[in-house]
């Protein structure tokens, strides 16, 4: 068997941050070597203890989980409570975290790890908060890397303003930060995973496990689908966040464009804009592969089978609930 890649999980769960988390941390070619989290879809408290709540759920137990960064770097925190709810992960009564986040800052977690394992893998979810955090601080550990992949921004229009996406957005300075690092990128913008959308007939192939930790993924996008609906008039809800790491496992899942990527961080309609040189035009060496593509048939397929893999969970999911 191949060796495993060892990752290290940046997010903000987030309803499809807890997809990208049952991902990393279950397929048999990642090997996870920490949850990091940070503030983007609510505060970094909620989304802290929602990534503690889905290892809960899904016996995640031996992945240490480490809070991040609490504001973006220069700006105003917006919470995104119109399509995560209160809590960050509305919808499915959630576990009682059986674990707390270790003491270690995910800034330095992420520096420690990156120093003390070649190749690392670094996906990241959420705002860039604690990546853009971890590279200013020990910039030794952008030549570690072996590179980044993130979701975020859109190669058109946005979804949090006409030309931002929320992650780039929440944190456009963060942003700037990565795209300028000289590290790999691998940036999953809009147009790909508004391709993978969980539309009927995925519920049905889902619901049809009958198996706990698909099933909680039903109920998480069943509220998704539906603030999806009111705020965004989609017929299915695009789980955004997997596509990332889906994006690592299989290279010829989503087709990739190396180009320059610029982050728009003054513009008064533009801020937070990923500014993708899809022609050339501005004469810059390419800082990213940016996606385009999605094969989403396969998609579906490695992301069912993944969910499908995971144990019957015990003791009542449910029963006690933190809301
Ligand atoms: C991104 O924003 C968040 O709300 C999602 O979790 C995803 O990471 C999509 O724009
Ligand atoms: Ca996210």
């Amino acid at each position: 068997m191949e060796k495993k890649q060892k990752i290290i999980l940046d997010c903000d769960p987030g309803h499809d941050d807890a997809l990208a988390l049952l991902l990393a941390a279950r397929h048999p070619s990642l090997e996870l070597l920490a949850i990091t989290t940070v503030a983007g879809n609510q505060t970094v408290e909620k989304t802290t203890r929602n990534a503690l709540s889905v290892c809960t759920l899904a016996r995640i137990r031996e992945v240490p989980v480490a809070k991040g960064m609490a504001q973006p770097l220069v700006r105003e925190a917006r919470y995104a409570a119109d399509i995560h709810g209160e809590s960050g992960l509305d919808g499915p009564p959630l576990p009682l975290p059986e674990r707390e986040a270790v003491s270690e800052h995910a800034v330095d977690v992420i520096i420690d790890l990156v120093r003390s394992t070649d190749d690392v893998v670094l996906i990241a979810t959420g705002p860039l908060t604690n990546v853009a955090s971890a590279i200013t601080r020990e910039p030794t550990i952008l030549s570690r890397l072996k590179g980044i992949y993130l979701m975020g921004g859109a190669i058109g229009l946005g979804n949090v303003t006409p030309a931002a996406e929320f992650n780039i957005y929440f944190d456009p300075e963060a942003a700037a930060i990565v795209f300028n690092s000289g590290c790999p990128i691998t940036m999953i913008p809009l147009e790909v995973t508004h391709q993978a959308l969980a539309t009927p007939a995925v519920m049905e192939r889902l619901r049809s496990l009958g198996r706990p930790v698909p099933a909680f993924v039903c109920q998480l996008l069943d509220f998704f689908g539906t603030t999806y609906r009111r705020v965004f008039g989609f017929a299915a809800p695009p789980v955004h966040d997997p596509c990332a790491v889906a994006a690592l496992i299989e290279p010829t899942l989503i087709n990739m464009h190396r180009m320059y990527v610029a982050v728009e961080t003054r513009g008064e309609y533009t801020l937070g804009r990923t500014v993708c040189d899809v022609y050339g035009v501005l004469g810059r060496r390419a800082n990213a592969r940016v996606g385009y593509g999605l094969d989403a048939a396969r998609f579906w397929e490695l992301l069912i089978e993944t969910l499908a893999s995971y144990e019957a969970v015990a003791s009542g999911v449910g029963a006690a609930e933190q809301k």
